[in-house]
């Protein structure tokens, strides 16, 4: 019997131990026993950091869709799969069952080849959270066709640079989104996205608001009707262990978002099995991640690791605020939520305001309180402790990354002792690394220093698509032989990590990665703008805020400062999105430069954190005197 669930911290350490000792063994078990597979593998796991290639479960064949839901027909077929929670509190919630989530898929991956997708094909999904992302998601697997979804908070113009960078074929969208009280008109992005992008030949429409869009005719669909006239069977598509499942895009510190590539068999392994640990999933659970299936928290822990597990997955559309802020804790109660996952940015703004909304609701059922994507501050963990879990509920502080597919360092819930901040152990198979600036792994505990991976685990990402080059630039060639995450960490006395930030030009606002190079890309094409440099600042909710130092042409010297900061924030939305904007904008002289005409973020850093007594050498800079302007005028 493999170790599929760990239920004791001796048994965390001898299964951890073994996982490393005999890595391709312990996998081997793993995958043998909880999946199933229409081929079984030749080798394990080969790979080489040097080119770098892994691979995992070569030869196997499968359908991560026959894992994720044909498998559980017989056992499971009138259990809930997912369970979706619409936007309007009003509106009655769908328990999608796994026989119809089987039917749905086939209806839907049946209309995807009847529009001409073939294996290897991509498909970009630009969806709010309705059921028919997940739907589609599926449908793409079960046909072997590659997703590409983009979060639905991106602009047209993000949309477009995605659709183009994998080539998409055809986008999957809806006639709009319900966010709160808002609606977002989705198909005019799409349609605005679509002008610059010549290789989608069809669209998708989901109706889900009702309104009034334009239909381009032979290029956009109504969904619906296509769907009643599929047939509810469709054989999976057997692929090869190493096929590509999605493309995920996440942005770098340079250039265009990195569309990174899962594959199939690995990623599947992985997701399902840290899923059923770092939650303590059992078979009556109700789970609830509240993250947006447009990122890989989304992918990984609302659609395939859970559906793995024949798991009941809740999907929420709308979001913690709306009718207010009590509507998280309604949802816990009403539908009686055992696992609960969210980000330090929502704990922090529910926290503000307070816990009354909390004592209205019975959170008794709750089991296991989830965290990831940016460090958790203590505040925010006691909070999250006291006033969600009454210190009943463990909390996994889950660290992990776009490009990781699964969760790397995690507490696993009565199990490990947790440590408020601290994401704790490596998980099974996970070995990880502190390494010092001259590239040496340092050794020993209480300890800081950039965080590696030194040895492959199975969800991890195989390239770039498109580039595997900047796969190699990016991650394998800071520290050799060793996988970079650009994260900063510390390891405490008894080998917990903490996770301090990242230490590249990626600042996360929110829970969401920005690079600063495309939001300066962004600014610099105002006409009045000659130079920018953004910079993030601790925020009591978002984590970090952006501030961006702006530099103007002479042309721009007699414009009014509010209103080009305006123009300045407009255009970062159009390029990016709302995400993207800057929380404060200060126009300056000049930007301090190295001699090499290098921007000195570390000072501009240091100057928006109001933390200026010590401001390090700015002898070597190109033009010092600018530094002293910069901070009198401080916003
Ligand atoms: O800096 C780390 C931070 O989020 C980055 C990864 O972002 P993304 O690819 O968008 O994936 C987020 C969801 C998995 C990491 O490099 N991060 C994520 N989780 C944590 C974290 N920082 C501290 N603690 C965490 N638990």
């Amino acid at each position: 019997m493999s170790n599929y669930h760990i239920k004791h911290l001796e048994e965390y350490y001898q299964v951890y131990r073994k996982s490393i000792r005999e890595p391709e063994n312990f996998w081997e078990e793993i995958a043998e026993e909880h999946f199933m597979w229409r081929k079984k593998w030749d080798k394990v796991l080969s790979w080489d950091f040097s080119k770098p290639e892994v691979k995992w479960f070569e030869g196997a064949q499968l359908n991560i869709t026959e894992n994720c839901i044909d498998r559980h027909l017989a056992t499971r077929g009138d259990k809930t799969a997912i369970l979706f929670e619409p936007n309007n509190p009003d509106e009655e919630a769908e328990h999608i069952t796994y026989s119809q989530l089987h039917q749905r898929v086939c209806k839907f991956a049946n209309v995807l080849k009847s529009q001409g997708v073939k294996k290897g094909d991509r498909v970009c999904i630009y969806l709010p959270m309705i059921p028919e992302l997940a739907i589609s998601v599926l449908a793409c697997a079960r046909i072997g066709a590659i997703h590409s979804v983009v979060f639905a908070g991106f602009s047209s113009s993000a949309l477009a640079t995605r659709i183009n960078d994998s080539d998409c074929k055809m986008v999957i969208t809806s006639d709009g989104s319900y966010r709160g009280s808002k609606t977002i008109d989705l198909k005019g992005i799409v349609d605005d996205a679509l002008e610059d992008c010549q290789g989608v030949n069809s669209v998708l429409v989901a109706k889900r608001i009702h309104s009034e869009i334009e239909m381009k005719a032979g290029r956009d669909h109504w969904l619906q009707p296509l769907l009643d006239d599929a047939s509810d069977v469709c054989k999976a598509e057997i692929m090869n262990a190493e096929d590509p499942l999605f493309i995920l895009y996440t942005s770098g510190s340079t250039g265009k978002p990195k569309g990174m590539v899962h594959t199939t068999a690995g990623y599947m392994v992985y997701t399902a099995y840290t899923f059923k640990n770092v939650f303590q999933y059992r078979e009556k659970d109700v789970y609830w991640c509240t993250a947006d299936i447009g990122w890989i928290t989304g992918h990984s822990y609302i659609v395939y690791g859970p559906l793995c597990n024949g798991a009941t997955s809740v999907m929420f559309e709308g979001v913690p605020s709306y009718p207010d802020f009590g509507r998280f804790w309604e949802i816990v109660e009403k539908h009686k939520v055992n696992q609960f996952y969210t980000a330090p940015t929502a704990i922090r703004a529910l926290a503000k305001e307070g816990v009354d909304h909390l004592e209205k609701h019975d959170l008794t059922s709750l089991k296991v309180l989830g965290t990831v994507g940016e460090p958790i501050n203590e505040e925010a963990w006691h909070w999250y402790d006291d006033n969600v879990g009454k210190k009943k509920s463990p909390i996994v502080d889950t660290w992990w990354q776009t490009e990781t597919g699964g969760i790397m360092i995690s507490p696993i819930p009565f199990v490990t002792p947790t440590k408020p901040t601290y994401a704790t152990l490596p998980f099974i198979g996970i070995q990880p690394a502190l390494m010092d600036e001259n590239g040496q792994e340092i050794k020993g505990n209480q300890v800081d220093g950039r965080l590696c991976v030194k040895f492959p685990w199975p969800s991890m990402a195989r390239t770039i698509w498109g580039n595997h080059q900047r796969y190699k630039d990016t991650y394998f060639s800071a520290f050799e032989n060793k996988y970079f995450t650009g994260d900063g960490a510390l390891r405490d006395e008894v080998g917990y990590y903490r996770i301090t930030g990242r230490v590249d030009d990626v600042i996360i606002v929110s829970g969401h990665n920005l690079g600063t190079a495309p939001i300066e890309d962004a600014i610099n094409e105002h006409p009045a703008v000659a130079e920018s440099a953004i910079v993030g600042f601790p925020h009591d909710i978002k984590g970090n805020a952006l501030y961006g130092y702006v530099t103007l042409k002479e042309t721009g010297e007699s414009r009014d400062q509010n209103n080009l900061r305006k123009e300045i924030n407009q255009l970062i939305t159009e390029q990016i999105g709302p995400i993207a904007k800057l929380d404060k904008i200060q126009f300056t002289a000049g930007l301090p430069k190295t001699r090499s005409g290098k921007i000195m973020r570390r000072i501009l850093r240091k100057i928006a954190c109001k933390d200026t007594s010590n401001l390090g050498d700015t002898s070597t800079l190109l033009n010092p005197e600018i530094v002293q302007g910069i901070m009198d005028e401080a916003l």
